[in-house]
């Protein structure tokens, strides 16, 4: 059974948490915040231990690994300190706020020989996995194009409201829409040429809307956290082969070949001891089953390295230089 701690006890924290629950071969018995009520919170409601640092519950608990869990621009000195306490990190994306800071954190793993993996949770989303088949394995012939959108309302659930400041969270684009200038990158390697545009608003970037190309597909990727509140969250794609298309937009994947009938693949449902279904928590699962798994057998990391975590960074960063050089033009 591997040992694992949470550290920030929030939205994330509590996705993390929920997700040891499905998890045979990992046990979470710890919970640190820099808020110690609600660490304590969550050792009450999941079982376990509160505790104020990541060297205190590492020593006291023993542990193997910590998940990062807090605010984008604390990921770097808590994933320093869980090194040096001797743990390996599963630390919530975006990795960090800039190419120095990521750096910072591959070097740490380096020296301590401990092991880094990056939330990119899309990566392991069951339906993102499928269009990931079809373009490697070119079964409805080459890729020509595709499109990646999220967008929703600005979270308000955070603590201290602290994705309200740029120099926290670096606005809608690099906390919501790098998650599909993850993705592409990982879908189609480096791209050709980048060209963003996008809304700023207090909180920063908001909103961007990113043409890349990589050779003769065409990809456009767009996301941000500006509507309503009232407006619902959607994350889609569409994508289009040369001889079939695989969409998710408004309801379920739904593959299309052409001169066949439409299919829409079934994905496993995951049942929690104890009742309840985790299918909702989707790629979660998925990603942290490999976090843990990989842990215990020693392979290799290889969904996502802390080096393609810190290239979909720089890729994000550099969407927000464009975005604010054009606004500012
Ligand atoms: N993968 C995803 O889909 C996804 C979704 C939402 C958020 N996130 C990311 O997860 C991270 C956390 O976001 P959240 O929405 O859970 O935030 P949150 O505000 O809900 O929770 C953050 C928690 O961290 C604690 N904290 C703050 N600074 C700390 C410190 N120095 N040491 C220990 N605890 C500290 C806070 O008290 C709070 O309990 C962010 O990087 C965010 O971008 C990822």
């Amino acid at each position: 059974m591997l040992k694992a701690g949470i550290v920030g006890c929030g939205f994330m924290g509590r996705m993390h948490a929920n997700v040891f629950k499905a998890l045979g071969n990992a046990e979470l018995v710890a919970f640190a915040d820099l808020k110690p009520e609600r660490a304590k919170a969550y050792a009450d409601e999941f079982g376990g231990n509160s505790y104020g640092s990541i060297a205190e519950m590492v020593e006291a608990e023993g542990l193997d690994a910590v998940h990062i869990c807090t605010p984008t621009d604390t990921h770097k000195d808590l994933t320093l300190e869980a090194f040096d306490a001797g743990v390996h990190v599963l630390c919530e994306k975006p990795m960090a706020m800039s190419a120095e800071e990521a750096d910072a954190m591959i070097a740490g793993a380096a020296s301590s020989g401990k092991r880094l993996m990056i939330g990119h949770c899309i990566r392991f989303w069951p339906e993102y996995k499928v269009l990931k088949d079809l373009v490697d394995t070119q079964k409805y012939g080459k890729l020509l194009s595709v499109n990646l959108t999220r967008y929703g309302s600005f979270p308000t659930w955070q603590e201290d409201d602290w994705n309200e400041f740029e120099e926290r969270a670096g606005g809608g684009v690099l906390d919501m829409h790098i998650h599909d200038t993850d993705y592409i990158l990982h879908l189609l390697g480096e791209p050709d040429t980048i060209d963003s545009w996008g809304v700023i608003d207090k909180t920063g970037p908001a909103h961007a809307f990113t043409t890349m190309t990589f050779g003769d597909t065409i990809a456009q990727v767009e996301g941000g956290w500006n509507l309503p509140s009232c407006a619902p969250f959607k994350m889609a794609f569409r994508a289009v082969f040369e001889n079939g298309a695989a969409i998710m937009d408004a309801g379920p994947l739904t593959l299309y070949e052409d001169g066949k009938e439409a299919v829409e693949p079934e994905f496993e449902k995951v049942e929690v001891a104890g009742g309840g279904n985790l299918s909702d928590l989707g790629g979660y699962l998925v990603e942290i089953k490999h976090f843990v798994d990989r842990l215990i057998s020693g392979e290799e990391f290889d969904t996502v390295t802390p080096e393609s975590s810190k290239r979909s960074l720089e890729v994000t960063l550099e969407e927000i230089r464009q975005i604010k050089a054009k606004a500012n033009a």
